[in-house]
This record gives structure tokens, sequence and C-alpha cells, in this order.
């Protein structure tokens, strides 16, 4: 039976201390130019300090143009370097190891702040985006390749493209959003190409100890619309060729079988199609220990928290003790703040039903 506190080893060869890690969290407390803050700092150090082995940045943009919300992290411009080296240090001495999770958010980047009219596959959205040309999407795998040449300077251990969720290389792989007819639409082998590219460009890029991993959504769910499980499938195939040292899943819902084949199971199905050693993460709905526990042994090798890492920043350390009850929503602004989040974060989670109790 896999333990949450056994390390885990990346296919490069790479550990992590154990095998609990903290989701990709918007939290928009970084500075306006991209830049880490103080705030953004002590609450990811809070949740090292509290034994998550694995520590993921939130959606930070490699490009103006692809950035996904007011007040994110920057990996696009070389002056954040320095801010992310200060993370990467704090960190390491508290023992986790840390990825950057590198965004581009496509139609869906925030026109407040992105500076532009957005791309994406093809024309459309809510702020009138255009189809990509050949041009952008060149300057799209530079962007990524030269993000994760920052987060290797930076001292950091690896990243995870945020290929999930609706987002840019969602807005491709879609079966309904890509409506092009060149090399980056039409057949899966083509509306894969983008994903593909930027991981081989990527890998070129970064020494192998680098750790290169990738979130997809493997189905089709909330914004991330006509995915298909069976070409989610073949892309992890072609992921692991192109070299990637971990997969992540988002599910949402652990514990739900696929929409397509509700008799069986996202990660059973990914488990048989990618390598032994090639470690996969889950996410969605993990609370507890038990359901932790739960999704290891569904075929997980790294269970991601999302809310449950807001809310209790030393879970690692709590769950030891059987008889400890992580805390769950909702939950008050006090609350909140007393687990490390600055009022401009408590100010996002508003806009999520059920996560705020006002009343108090
Ligand atoms: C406030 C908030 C911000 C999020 N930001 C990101 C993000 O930047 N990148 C990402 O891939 N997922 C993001 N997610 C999704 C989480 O990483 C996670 O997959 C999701 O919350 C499900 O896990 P949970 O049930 O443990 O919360 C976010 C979720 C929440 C609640």
């Amino acid at each position: 039976m896999k333990n949450l506190f056994d390390p885990i080893r990346f296919r490069n060869g790479i550990f992590a201390p154990n095998r609990i890690a903290l989701a990709a969290l918007t939290n928009s407390q970084s500075h306006a130019d991209g830049s880490l803050s103080e705030d953004e700092l002590h609450w990811l150090n809070l949740r090292t300090e509290g034994g998550f082995g694995i520590m993921t940045t939130c959606a930070a943009h490699v490009s103006t143009l692809g950035q996904g919300w007011p007040g994110a992290l920057g990996v696009n411009a070389d002056h954040q370097i320095s801010g992310l080296t200060r993370l990467s240090n704090d960190t390491h001495q508290r023992g986790g190891l840390l990825l950057a999770q590198i965004f581009h958010g496509g139609l869906r980047a925030d026109k407040t702040v992105c500076g532009g009219r957005p791309i994406s596959s093809s024309d459309g959205g809510p702020d009138g985006a255009r189809a990509a040309s050949e041009q952008d999407l060149h300057d799209v795998i530079e962007d990524f390749a030269r993000a994760a040449e920052r987060a290797y300077a930076a001292k950091m251990d690896g990243i995870e493209i945020h290929g999930a969720h609706g987002y840019l290389f969602t807005q491709f792989l879609s079966t309904t959003e890509n409506r092009r007819t060149d090399q980056w639409g039409g057949s899966f082998e083509n509306r894969a190409r983008l994903l593909r590219r930027v991981v081989q460009a990527v890998r070129s890029r970064v020494p192998d100890s680098f750790v290169v991993g990738v979130r997809i959504s493997p189905e089709d769910g909330g914004n991330a619309r006509g995915i298909d499980l069976d070409e989610s499938l073949q892309l992890a195939r072609w992921l692991t060729d192109d070299g990637i040292d971990f997969l992540h899943l988002s599910l949402w819902d652990s514990f739900k079988m696929t929409a397509k084949r509700p008799a069986e199971h996202a990660l059973d199905l990914f488990r048989r199609i990618v390598p032994a050693d090639l470690p996969l993460f889950a996410a969605g709905q993990i609370w507890d220990r038990n359901d932790a526990q739960k999704v290891l042994d569904l075929g997980a090798d790294v269970v991601a928290l999302g809310r449950s890492g807001i809310l209790n920043p030393d879970w690692p350390k709590k769950i030891v003790d059987a008889s400890w009850e992580p805390k769950r929503l909702p939950v008050t602004p006090k609350y909140l703040s007393e687990v490390g989040l600055a009022p401009v974060f408590i100010n996002r989670l508003r806009i999520r039903p059920g996560f705020l109790d006002e009343s108090i």
C-alpha cells in the first residue's frame, strides 16, 4: 500500500519528501508587476512549514497577454527572478520541493491586465479573442521556454505546465473550441501540437534534473470544454514520449467515475497507459487522510490539495494524529486571516459559493 509520507520519485530521478502537494491556487497576492510579495511568500511558507512536500505556485503567467488575474505571480520577466529565488530558498529551508505552475490564459486572460486583445485557438470568447497566428504561437512556445529558464535560474525544482481548466492549451486541445483548419487544428495530433511543442521546447532548455510536469483536465468539465477522455489518454502517451516527469489530473471530484465510461476511474485508466515510474498527481475533494489514502489506492502517486490546503496550512503534520479533524467550509474571514491569507486573497474567495461565512 502506498504511504502518503513515503518520498516520491519523479521520472527524472528527483525526489520529493512526501506525496502531499499544495495544488496551484490563484491568490491575487503578488505585486502588479508580477513579482512576489511578502504576503504571497508568507502564505506559501506557512504551508511548507506545515509539511507539504511539494509546493506549487499559483498559475503564473508566461506573458502579459496570457495573464489571467490582477495580482498574479509572473514568470514573464527577469526582474521577477529575485523574488522567485527567495521563495525557492525559503521552501528548501523548510524541506519542500517547489514547482512553478506556468500558464497562459488564452481567451480567458483578464482584459484589465493583459494589455491587448487575447489570443486563442479560434476567434471568440467573452473579450473577443482572435485566432492566434503562426507568429503568436511561435511566441507562446518561446515564452513558456523562457519562463521555465527563469524558474530554473530562480533555483526552483521544476514546473507544472497548466494544460487544464479551459485556458490556452485546453482551447487548442478542445474538439469544440478549436475550429482551425491549419496544422494547429482538426485532428487530435494537430490540436495537441501546441502543448507538445511547449513541452519539447521546455525540455530542451532546462537540464534533465529540472522536473517538468503537465496538469490536464482528462474530460469535459467546467471551463474545460470539448475534452475527450480517449484523446486525453493519447495525450498522456505523447507527453510521456516528450519527456514529462509527472502528469497531474485535475479531477474536481477524485471519487467520481469518468463521464464517458461510468464503470471506469480516470486514475485507473491513466495508470494503465503511462509507465509505472511516471508519477500521477490527482486533485479534487481530498479533505482528510482517509480521502487521500483512497486516492492513492485508486492509482495516484501524489495527492494535491486545494481548498483543504487553504484551510489547513499544517494538514500533513496534523493528519499523523488519526483523531484530528481538518477544518472544512465555510469559514470566516477571520479564520482565513489566521491561516495566513491577506485581505486581497480573502476577498477573492468571496466569489466562490460556499467558501465564506460572513455571519460572524
Ligand atoms: C481559490 C482557488 C484558486 C485556484 N487556482 C488555481 C490555479 O491557479 N491553477 C490551477 O491549476 N488550479 C487552480 N485551482 C484549482 C485547484 O488547484 C484544485 O484543483 C481544485 O480546487 C480542486 O481541489 P480541492 O477540491 O482540493 O479544492 C484553484 C482553486 C481554488 C479554490
